[in-house]
């Protein structure tokens, strides 16, 4: 039993996680919760990272024709929420897998634009992952597959429920704005192709419970310097 308990902890006199916060684990090491309580710092965060977003692709232009915008270092940011929602990030992780300590090795933003999607893959140099959404952006009425979020991986029970013996099926959650679900680093997953015209803005940690060493030169292509923690501003 973890000795700090993530259910008590506050960050600038808001809980981490609020009392009787539902958590869903449809299997060992996954869990899907729902904050009520982001509103506010949602629109705070949309509008800080659509500016850097726009900034980034001003001077760097698009990656690829499918590939969402990346802005790194959440807890870098100088926009309400930012903080917390890494705090929260950091407790979920925490109250899942049981570790006293969280430590980020990496946490960026997602911003999807129409078009943009992201093949299966999971996430190198982390035992868990979280994943935060900002806002789903837009439903498309003639494509419900648009822009969800899709583990499918073989190992899992959750993805071989026919037999047991072969992937028969996905596991999409049920993801709205204030979502925030953990999973093991080593789970594969993807975001099939968003096809709505606002923005899908989510986030994503890569968090152990030590600190790693520093990446190396190839492990560091595309991710900028972290620029040192964001000072500590009000939520909204
Ligand atoms: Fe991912």
């Amino acid at each position: 039993m973890s000795k700090l308990d993530p259910a008590k902890e506050k960050y600038r006199g808001k809980f981490l996680l609020p009392k009787g916060q539902f958590v869903e684990t449809p299997e060992k090491n996954i869990a899907l919760t729902h904050f009520q309580d982001m509103e506010d710092m949602n629109r705070s965060l949309a509008a800080y990272l659509i500016e850097r977003e726009q900034d980034k692709l001003g001077r760097e232009g698009k990656q690829s024709f499918s590939k969402s915008t990346k802005i790194h270092h959440v807890d870098a940011w100088d926009a309400p929420g930012a903080r917390f929602v890494d705090e929260r990030a950091k407790a979920l992780f925490r109250l899942i897998t049981g570790l006293d300590q969280a430590v980020v090795d990496l946490s960026w933003a997602n911003i999807y634009r129409q078009g943009d999607y992201i093949m299966p893959h999971a996430h190198s140099r982390s035992m868990g992952s979280v994943v935060y959404v900002v806002s789903m952006g837009d439903e498309d009425e003639t494509d419900p597959m648009s822009g969800k979020f899709v583990i499918s991986d073989p190992r899992l029970p959750l993805c071989c429920q026919a037999d047991g013996r072969y992937m028969s099926n996905t596991y999409m959650p049920s993801l709205g704005a204030g979502s925030m679900i953990v999973f093991p680093a080593s789970v594969v997953h993807m975001v099939t192709p968003y096809r709505g015209k606002s923005p899908r803005i989510t986030l994503a940690w890569n968090i152990n419970n030590v600190a790693l060493k520093p990446r190396t030169e190839r492990e560091s292509y595309g991710i900028p310097p972290h620029p040192g923690k964001a000072k500590p501003r009000s939520l909204t």
